[in-house]
């Protein structure tokens, strides 16, 4: 908070990156102020510091320090020293130095350049990033969480952007609201302690979500667990919450009155016994309008702060209520309020009725006798409630005074299922018009047995003054609660697209005071798992990376905090899971019984003590270790050895708000108090017990711990000089104490002999592959092999990369950079050539576009001008083509209508030349599908492929000469035989063909001659050489038909070269033999009947054979 004096050296010069100073715009480039090149002092990278001891190192930050140089590199981590004063660091000119650095610069180890390397990874590697600062309280985590913030919230449109912008506006909005939050959650959670004057007293956790560009567009805070017994008991010396000095200091007289609060803050309990006597570090009344502006800029209306004010006042006021004992009539204790009219204020500020209030703080109602509840969740018989020790003053079965027309209440017991609750609520609701309070319970499976009597009980004054206490804390914590929830309402992102996150984490700090409660061991547990997680990430990950991927190395030792953080979350055997059970069994003595339990479960541990328990030794050995105090336990933590009193460590772990409060708060008229005390609403179904603080607390750290190992972590390390938060004293023990239990040295010992960065093959390729001409644009072979043809077109030497199993490494940040720098030039050239190619082709559009414009309206026009002048020459109106103009008007005509000409002639030659090539390219495909659709090679075949109608005349001569040729081959093939056959057929084809219908039948016989095998026939053999026939050109059997009945009389018929012969078929005897020469002609039936007429010359008669031939 502001209110740290110093911090506001910070707040107002980092206000200033806020863009309140210069209208510089994003991309302008200035000389890095004087401040930032000063000559080096000391070692800035303590990877250079020889030789790397403890004390070489602290007196390295000690010499800075006393320069004024708080931020050391120490490998991968920042060392960031607490100033105690006002530096000139912060300005907005250094933002703009580191901002806009080029690549390779060397500028000094800065906040800002761990902020802008996170936001830069970001925006280019698209990865989530995450900034986790550790450190001791006091030790400056709270302010730098603030400055990273902002850098990180002007980093993406710059400082000064936003404001000009107007498009820019919301993005103003989130950055605004993003940086008030901090003073208002600090105003609320934050407090004056002995190690530190604005303490944080709860932590956070920032996820600020940006856009693309690197704006930021949104972020929600987590809050962990609120001191909240800070609000009604402080150490002596240190202070409440700062809201409630800022309210009373600074709120004006109206506002005071309003809320009946008294500006002394003597007035008020909670505030008078630890008032520090001089305050000069904090001016409350400046940061009450700090507070306030907050509240406005996150959105909170008038009414609303009103209201949170109302809240913080009456926990003043309720604290100012005393009790005064009384005794009742059956000799137990009771209490009365002692001042009314603190009472009445208070019931006026939250809209209750007093009696109602006084009755929920002076009474208890609670379940006396045996209670039902589920044998397998608590076997215990239950306890009495854990703010009432016992029952005093009951009233049951009747109307007590002090309960009328009070409803009553009761304590949910710890052992009593839910089912039970839940009755008991209906009957609490029932009993608002009636006061018995006699029931019956049924248990869970709804049978009804045993019963618990609801019974009134009165407490002591004291019991009373801690249940007063219990509502202030819960009032407190839940308000607390509430406004972070709104906060987060209000910087909820509203815009949809890709978003990326850089977490913020801001821890209280490791806290070692003489008496150290449940807090601080929480406090402690927190920063013990934040140790691991850094240990885990800088050492131990690295390490074993190294010995993973298979390169050299030499293992640095350094302390693994692990088994103390075992100790403590240990499922089961932990000391909150033993704190845990405790809580559970309720009962008197928790504190001790828990104390007795934690020696028995965790004496064994080396990390662990207690009065009954030494390290190392054996529970049962129980030897009396006087140095630990009664009541006590002790353990050594990473950043030193802390007892903590066990005192009212179960009740802060149990964390229960008798449901008497709650419901009289819910029941309040104050608008917020319905949401703060949800369970107070009596129609609520469910009762469920809420986990312990201390198992809530190891679960949201848990989360938390994911959360960070899943993004890109960058640490920086907050030292505190001196315990007296002044500036220039640096003390030597306290700073090398913490540089040892912060591993620094080991840190920087594993960072030199490593490597600065590690990358997958593929990724490493990914990112760079533009670098080479072998891997751009696109590498198919493998990725180790990629990326070693990409190192070798690199001009950096090998011995600054070496190859893993699995990763690259890379030896030093500055060849990191240069990777970066040779990425972002080729980057820039590519994106040149695209934006010259795009503007080339762009340009080239718009010249054709406007030429073509150009033309056309030249063209319209002429044509127009001519029209008109022709017309008006028609009408007699222009006497056209006379003097200068006219010729004039007269060539245009004439040039108009040859170039119509022209172009018509131009239409007609380029259709012809279309015209012809589409016709030889339809030949062409004609042709191309001819050669592979040609028929059958048989000469018989009749097919062939259809030709377009322009090609048929080609198709036609093309299928003639493709049947000459198949007639050709089917030729070639014939032997004498056959191609006497063939001469057979053709002259038969000569003489036929045409004439004889039945001849296209015969075509396909081959013609024999001798049908009937004649020249074999042994008797034939004899007949013919006597008549010299020997040579049988035809012999078949057919029918001659009779001259004289005209019947078919079957006979052999047979020719030869020599005559014709009628033979008997069976006998062979010739019937008739006419010599060739007699015969002097032949007639044929053209028809399909066969009929054959052999015409005979003879002497004394002319005859004539009529043949049937089947
Ligand atoms: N960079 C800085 N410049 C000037 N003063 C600083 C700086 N860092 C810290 N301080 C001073 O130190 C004080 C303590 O710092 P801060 O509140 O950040 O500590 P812390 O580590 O958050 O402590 P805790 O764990 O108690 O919350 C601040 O109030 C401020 O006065
Ligand atoms: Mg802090």
């Amino acid at each position: 908070m502001s209110s740290g004096g110093v911090p506001s050296a910070a707040a107002t010069s980092s206000s200033q990156c806020c863009g309140q100073h210069g209208s510089r715009g994003h991309s302008a480039r200035r000389a890095p102020p004087l401040a930032i090149h000063e000559q080096e002092v000391g070692v800035a990278d303590t990877l250079q510091l020889e030789p790397l001891t403890e004390e070489a190192f602290v007196a390295n930050l000690q010499q800075r320090f006393k320069r004024d140089l708080i931020y050391t590199s120490a490998g991968d981590v920042l060392v960031s020293v607490n100033p105690y004063k006002k530096l000139a660091l912060y300005s907005l000119d250094v933002v703009e130095a580191y901002r806009n650095r080029p690549i390779l610069s060397h500028l000094p180890p800065h906040i800002f350049a761990l902020a802008d390397k996170a936001h830069w990874n970001l925006r280019e590697r698209n990865e989530e990033q995450c900034v986790v600062v550790s450190g001791e309280s006091g030790s400056g985590k709270t302010e730098a969480a603030r400055i990273v913030l902002q850098y990180v919230t002007v980093a993406g449109s710059g400082p000064s952007g936003a404001q000009q912008d107007p498009a820019l506006a919301p993005i103003k909005l989130i950055r605004d609201r993003l940086l008030q939050a901090g003073p208002l959650l600090e105003a609320f959670g934050n407090a004056k302690t002995h190690k530190n004057d604005n303490s944080s007293r709860f932590g956070k956790y920032l996820d600020v979500e940006f856009d693309f560009k690197g704006d930021p567009v949104g972020g929600t805070f987590t809050s962990y667990l609120l001191e909240k017994s800070r609000v009604t008991r402080q150490l002596a010396g240190e202070r409440n919450f700062h809201i409630f000095y800022q309210l009373l200091t600074g709120a004006d007289i109206q506002l005071l009155k309003s809320l009946k609060l008294h500006r002394n803050i003597d007035n008020y309990a909670f505030l008078r016994p630890s008032r520090p006597l001089s305050m000069e570090t904090i001016d409350d009344k400046r940061d009450f309008q700090v507070t306030k502006k907050a509240l406005e800029t996150l959105g909170f209306s008038a009414e609303d702060v009103v209201q949170i004010f109302k809240v913080v006042a009456s926990v003043l006021k309720l604290g100012n209520i005393g009790f005064t004992p009384t005794s009742n009539i059956d000799g137990t204790e009771g209490c009365t309020v002692t001042n009314d009219y603190e009472l009445f204020e208070v019931c006026g500020l939250l809209g209750t009725n007093p009696m109602e209030l006084t009755s929920a703080l002076t009474q208890r109602t609670i379940l006396a006798g045996p209670v039902l509840d589920s044998p397998s969740t608590n076997p215990a018989p239950p306890p009495p409630p854990p703010s009432c020790g016992s029952l005093r003053g009951v009233k049951s079965g009747g109307c007590s005074s002090s309960a009328a027309g009070t409803p009553p209440s009761f304590v949910p017991s710890s052992s009593m299922s839910s089912t039970a609750s839940r009755d008991v609520y209906e009957v609490c609701e029932m009993l608002q018009h009636s006061t018995l309070a006699r029931l019956t319970l049924a248990d869970e499976r709804g049978s009804t047995s045993t019963a618990g009597e609801l019974v009134v009980a009165d407490l002591s004054a004291s019991e009373a003054t801690a249940s007063r206490d219990i509502l202030c804390r819960a009032l407190y914590s839940r308000l607390f609660a509430w406004l972070v929830k709104q906060v987060n309402d209000a910087t909820r992102v509203r815009k949809y697209g890709k978003r990326k996150v850089l977490g913020i984490l801001d821890i209280y700090g490791f806290e070692v005071f003489e008496q150290n409660g449940f807090e601080q061991f929480i406090i402690n547990f927190c920063n013990e798992k934040l140790q691991q997680a850094v240990a885990d990430c800088t050492l131990r990950q690295r390490q074993e990376e190294m010995l993973r991927e298979g390169i050299e190395w030499t293992p640095v030792d350094f302390f693994n905090n692990t088994p103390v953080c075992e100790l403590i979350e240990k499922n089961n055997h932990g000391i909150l899971a033993v704190l845990d059970e405790e809580s559970q069994r309720g009962g008197p003595g928790g504190d001790e019984s828990f104390l007795a339990r934690l020696c028995h479960t965790c004496g064994s541990s080396a990390y662990f003590e207690t009065r009954n328990c030494a390290p190392h030794s054996a529970p049962s050995d129980l030897p009396c270790n006087t140095s630990v105090p009664p009541n006590c336990f002790r353990l050594r933590h990473y950043a030193g050895t802390v007892t903590y009193g066990v005192t009212g460590f179960v009740d802060k772990n149990n964390d229960t708000l008798p449901l008497d409060l709650s419901l009289a708060m819910f029941r309040c008229e104050h608008p917020l108090l319905k949401n703060l005390f949800p369970e107070g609403n009596p129609k609520r179904t469910t009762l469920k017990r809420a986990a312990s603080a201390g198992t809530q607390f190891k679960i949201s750290v848990g989360a938390l711990m994911g959360n960070l190992q899943s993004k890109t972590p960058h640490f920086v390390r907050c030292i505190k000089p001196n315990e007296l938060k002044q500036p220039r004293i640096f003390e030597n023990a306290l700073v090398q104490h913490q540089v040892r239990y912060l591993c620094l040295v080991q840190t920087i010992k594993v960072r030199k002999s490593s490597f600065a960065h590690s990358e997958s093959y593929e990724s490493f390729l990914h990112r760079y592959k533009m670098l080479s001409p072998h891997t751009w644009p696109s590498w198919r072979g493998s990725a180790v092999e990629g990326a070693s043809y990409l190192l070798r077109d690199l001009p950096l030497s090998s011995p600054h990369f070496a190859f893993g199993r699995t990763r690259i490494f890379v030896r030093g940040e500055r060849t990191v950079a240069e990777l970066e720098e040779f990425r972002r030039q080729r980057l820039e050239d590519l994106a040149a050539l695209v934006q010259k190619m795009w503007r080339g082709y762009r340009c080239r559009q718009r010249y054709i576009l406007m030429r073509q414009s150009q033309i056309v309206i030249a063209s319209a026009w002429r044509s127009w001008r001519v029209r008109v002048q022709v017309y008006e020459w028609q009408i007699g109106k222009t006497r056209l083509f006379k003097g200068k103009k006219n010729l004039f008007c007269l060539y245009r005509v004439a040039r108009e209508e040859y170039r119509e000409l022209k172009r018509r002639k131009q239409i007609e030659w380029a259709v012809q030349v279309i015209q012809t090539h589409y016709l030889q390219w339809r030949r062409r495909q004609f042709l191309q599908r001819l050669c592979v659709s040609l028929p059958s090679e048989s000469p018989m075949c009749r097919e062939w492929p259809a030709a377009a109608k322009r090609l048929s005349d080609t198709s036609l001569l093309l299928r003639r000469i493709h049947h000459k040729w198949r007639c050709h081959k089917y030729r070639l093939k014939f032997d004498q035989t056959a191609r006497n056959r063939m001469r057979e057929k053709v002259t038969a084809s000569i003489i036929f063909r045409d004439r004889k219908a039945s001849y296209p039948r015969s075509v396909s016989h081959p013609f024999l001659g001798d049908y009937v095998r004649l020249r074999q026939n042994v008797q034939w053999k004899k007949i013919c050489v006597e008549t010299n026939d020997q040579y049988v050109v035809f012999a078949d059997i057919i029918n001659k038909i009779t001259r004289s009945s005209g019947k078919f009389v079957p006979i052999l018929f047979v020719l030869s070269t020599s005559s014709m012969l009628i033979l008997d078929q069976r006998t062979l005897q010739i019937k008739y033999r006419v010599p060739a020469a007699d015969i002097y002609r032949l007639s044929l039936s053209p028809y399909l009947d066969d009929v054959a007429i052999f015409h005979i010359k003879a002497v004394s008669l002319s005859i004539e054979f009529i043949f049937f031939f089947l």
